[in-house]
């Protein structure tokens, strides 16, 4: 793969990403065929913030392949405590391992890990920004249950402003024909401009709609999600969105028969638990797709992977992100780097976010 780091998933060309869905479901059918394929090989799993199924499934996965790993998932036990840099500990931890999957509150760290790392960066959810792992599962799991990723409806239903999952998952399927999405949250909470930038540039539509029962029965897949507690200012401003879309067993009798229910997970309350007694339910095999597609990416990462570090990057600009969750708020050694989009406009290369000259 000539791909080195996955920041997002669609760092992958598509040929990439079908032969990754494709090594997934071997993996799946033999899994002992596999068992030795990452034999003496290292994976460090540095996760700055509360982690069940990434780090997990990212650990299985390499142990499942023969593979041993090394990590935190308390910073506090380790040198971040005492004021250590996310350069320096990428550097030093790059050179005792062969990859290594970052998760952190700061949106675009991944971005600015793969600037320093020697080894393969991938991104296991960077704030509200990105979760590309975690697009992975779901795109394996749609190809299994659903046969195709394009020409389908899928209803994105919850915090779709700070759901990084929501992001990864609409730029991935924003590169497959004739996907629609349908968009379902309060005002306060829709998805961010530039993600809708994205699907009007792509071969898809949205629609964005205040109403789950509204949306049910044209529905191909539901993506349910959580209100993300930990990106609101206030627990006041949480609890005037918590509770107003919750899936249950009545609003499911107008979805069709076929229809597939997803959450990345963890569930608080937004499905009801009769629902995972429904045959449409796939949230939790979901994770047990999540740890094949973690494999077959370690697999297909490390078939070509060199150790080098790379060069250093030069700041593109004289002034910083002003987005306050952006990673280069925090980590002020960054360059400042931009892509230009037109206009007075740039897009900070770490977090997406937008700002003027
Ligand atoms: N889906 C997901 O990212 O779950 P965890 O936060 O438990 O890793």
């Amino acid at each position: 793969m000539k791909t080195k780091n996955v920041l997002d998933l669609t760092d992958l060309t598509h040929k990439e990403l079908m032969e990754v869905i494709k090594l997934a479901d071997d993996i799946r059918r033999c899994p002992s065929d596999y068992a030795g394929a990452c034999k003496g090989k290292i994976l460090a799993t540095l996760f700055y913030e509360p982690s069940t199924r990434t780090q997990m499934s990212f650990q299985t996965a390499m142990l499942r392949l023969g593979g041993t790993i090394i990590g935190f998932d308390n910073p506090q036990n380790s040198s971040v405590a005492k004021g250590e840099s996310l350069k320096d500990t990428i550097t030093v931890v790059g050179g005792y391992t062969d990859i290594i999957a970052i998760r952190n509150p700061m949106e675009g760290t991944a971005a600015a890990a793969a600037m320093y790392s020697p080894v393969p960066i991938v991104n296991a959810g960077d704030g509200g920004h990105l979760h590309p792992t975690q697009t992975l599962t779901d795109v394996v799991t749609l190809h299994n249950e659903m046969g195709r990723l394009e020409g389908l409806t899928i209803g994105l239903c919850g915090d779709l402003k700070n759901g990084r999952t929501v992001h990864s998952l609409i730029k991935t399927l924003s590169t497959f024909k004739g996907n629609k999405f349908i968009l379902i949250s309060t005002p306060e909470l829709t998805i961010p401009q530039y993600i809708k930038d994205i699907i009007n540039a792509s071969e898809c539509s949205y629609e964005e709609i205040p109403s789950l029962a509204k949306a049910m029965p044209e529905l191909d897949v539901l993506y349910m999600t959580r209100i993300q507690r930990e990106r609101f200012a206030s627990e006041e401003e949480y609890r005037k969105q918590h509770g107003v879309f919750i899936l249950d067993k009545a609003k499911l009798k107008a979805a069709k028969k076929s229809m597939r229910i997803l959450h990345p997970l963890p569930r608080v309350d937004e499905i009801d638990v009769e629902v995972d007694y429904d045959e449409r339910a796939k949230y939790f095999e979901q994770t047990v797709y999540g740890m094949y597609g973690r494999m077959a990416l370690i697999i297909k990462l490390l078939e070509t992977s060199q150790k080098e570090f790379p060069s250093r990057v030069m700041s593109t600009h004289p002034f910083r992100c002003n987005n306050p969750r952006c990673i280069t708020s925090t980590e002020k050694y960054l360059p400042n780097v931009f892509r230009e989009a037109g206009g007075d406009m740039l897009i900070c290369k770490y977090c997406d976010g937008r700002r003027l000259i």
